[in-house]
């Protein structure tokens, strides 16, 4: 038994798909979050700034006494895993690995669309991933490279004119090849799950990231008897780089619950 903290980070918002799959799964666990919500979007960056941002990210977390960390950044987990596991003296994980053995598990007919950020899609790893779990697939590439910022701005919305625009002009090509699975590569994209989800169609699975970055930590704690022995509640602290207005507005929201009272904001410059 490990009753130390989980740490959970993303450029923003997204890796609240993580902490709620964990929540639901080890709901006893304790979480660390944070929240780059000064630097967002990464998505657009390069490789070098991306990697420099997640090692600050990773410092900040390390600052709490923690017994693994999960990425929730489809982004720092395609260009930065090797240098983030290579650093770190606890167990990390990234989304991609579980997202794509997901994706490539949940295929019918092997037309797999992958929906992700520049840097994700530039890195090729999703593609990798799916291919070494399924030689056969055939996997459909698409950078979307507005949804973060208008996840971010709360734009998320079934009706909301403008992201329904956007998921239509993205999306129409992977729909119109027949995909028959749809990889939200970004964690932030599963925020839009209801509009992604009635544009694409019934017949059309989709797979989130952020959740399946928790199922692979919630497995990998059970295989290490890495789990809390408490049975309260965990409790979740949130930390974000600007102000927390707008993260405890869309994070109450998404969560179901009022976190307001658990955000702070910090400099991540310093680390
Ligand atoms: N949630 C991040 C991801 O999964 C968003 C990246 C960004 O900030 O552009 O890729």
């Amino acid at each position: 038994m490990d009753g130390r903290s989980i740490g959970i980070f993303d450029s923003g918002l997204g890796g609240l798909t993580t902490v709620a799959e964990l929540r639901r799964l080890l709901a006893q666990e304790d979480i660390v979050y944070f929240g780059d919500t000064g630097r967002v979007p990464y998505g657009g960056r390069s490789r070098e700034t991306i990697i420099k941002y997640a090692r600050q990210d990773m410092a900040f977390l390390r600052t709490f006494d923690l017994k693994a960390v999960v990425i929730a950044c489809g982004t720092a987990s395609t260009t930065a895993m090797d240098v983030m596991e290579a650093e770190q003296d606890i167990p990390v994980i990234g989304v991609v690995e579980p997202a794509a053995r997901a994706a490539a598990r949940a295929t019918r007919n092997g037309k797999i669309g992958l929906i992700a950020t520049q840097a994700s899609i530039r890195s090729g790893m999703y593609e990798r991933r799916i291919m070494a779990e399924n030689p056969a697939a055939a996997v459909l590439p698409q950078a979307c490279p507005l949804f973060v910022p208008l996840v971010e701005s709360g734009r998320i919305h079934p009706g909301d004119i403008v992201i329904e625009t956007v998921v239509a002009e993205y999306l129409a090509p992977l729909k119109a090849a027949g995909v028959d699975t749809l990889l939200m590569g970004c964690t932030h994209y599963p925020l839009l799950t209801r509009v992604i989800a009635a544009f694409m169609g019934e017949g059309v699975t989709l797979i989130n990231a952020g959740a399946e970055g928790a199922k692979a930590m919630a497995e990998l704690l059970r295989a290490r008897g890495g789990l809390t022995g408490e049975s309260a509640p965990g409790q979740c602290r949130y930390f974000v780089s600007d102000s927390v207005d707008n993260f405890s507005a869309l994070a109450s929201l998404f969560l179901r619950e009022n976190v307001t009272e658990t955000v702070t904001q910090i400099d991540i410059s310093v680390y």
